[in-house]
């Protein structure tokens, strides 16, 4: 297990795609070894949120982040810090299930352990078997690990990138809408998964889902776009408390179904 220590600290966090601010001055908290659910309609910058905590961010043209993601201690945006490393060590799964298309289902979680450390081969097969079974893939698939990964169901398609993030031992996962291309029974096995995982990675998951929400995170971030049309926080805080009893009045307007 990686067990993270620390979560992501947030500070004024703003984000940019060119002239366009679509994130403003976020300070957010995401605490370590829990499930974090990202809510908020959308176009409200979740997923550019969520991109700026591996710097994935600035890797689309003309993009641009001010303020700080503090991991383990250190501000990812640090002159010094590498962020191919970074994105090695923050993971990140997406809506749609992305395995190498060529690849097979053990090479796609054995790509990332190759480049990341150095292994024998008998070690290889048991860091992928264990990344796997992490996934709760590993019964599903262990007939047939030459075959091509992107021969699985849509479900096992996902949970085999969920394995492939893990085989890397990160102390954080981030997952952008991971179920929205999946049938209901893929979603449930998704957010079982999740909440094993939850104790051992920090997950921050976006969902347009507010029942999922509810059922997998621990705390919850409402996002809204203001009339300038910039993405902000407009609360953070126990999934109970702002599903139940919402600090704002526009988090109570969205959670009710008034808008969005
Ligand atoms: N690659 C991009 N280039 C330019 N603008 C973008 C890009 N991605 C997102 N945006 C804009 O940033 C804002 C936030 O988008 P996004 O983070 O994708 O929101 P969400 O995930 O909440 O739907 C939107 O106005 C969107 O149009
Ligand atoms: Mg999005």
């Amino acid at each position: 297990m990686s067990g993270a220590t620390e979560g992501v600290l947030v500070e004024r966090l703003s984000a940019w795609y060119g002239r366009v601010q679509a994130l403003k001055e976020v300070d957010m908290d995401v605490p370590p070894n829990r499930v974090t659910a990202v809510i908020g309609p959308s176009g409200c910058g979740k997923s550019t949120l969520i991109r700026c905590f591996n710097r994935m961010h600035e890797t689309i043209s003309a993009a641009r982040v001010c303020g700080k993601v503090i991991l383990n201690g250190v501000d990812i945006y640090s002159p010094e810090v590498d962020p191919v490393q970074i994105r090695r060590s923050v993971g990140m799964v997406f809506q749609r299930p992305n395995p190498f298309p060529t690849m097979s289902i053990f090479d796609n979680v054995a790509a990332g352990i190759k480049l990341t450390r150095f292994h024998r081969g008998s070690e290889l097969a048991e860091s992928v078997e264990r990344s796997l079974r992490r996934a709760a893939l590993w019964d599903e698939v262990k007939d047939k690990l030459k075959d091509s990964g992107v021969a699985l169901s849509g479900g096992q398609q996902q949970r085999l990138c969920i394995a492939r993030a893990l085989a890397v031992d990160p102390g954080v996962l981030l997952m952008d809408e991971p179920c929205s291309a999946l049938d209901p029974i893929a979603s449930y096995k998704i957010e079982e998964l999740i909440t094993e995982l939850r104790g051992d990675y920090t997950i921050v998951i976006v969902t347009h889902n507010m029942q999922q929400a509810s059922r997998v995170a621990d705390h919850t971030a409402f996002m809204l776009a203001g009339e300038d049309g910039i993405g902000k926080l407009v609360e953070f805080g126990e999934t109970k408390q702002v599903f139940t009893n919402p600090r704002d009045k526009r988090t109570e307007d969205y959670i009710t179904g008034r808008f969005g």
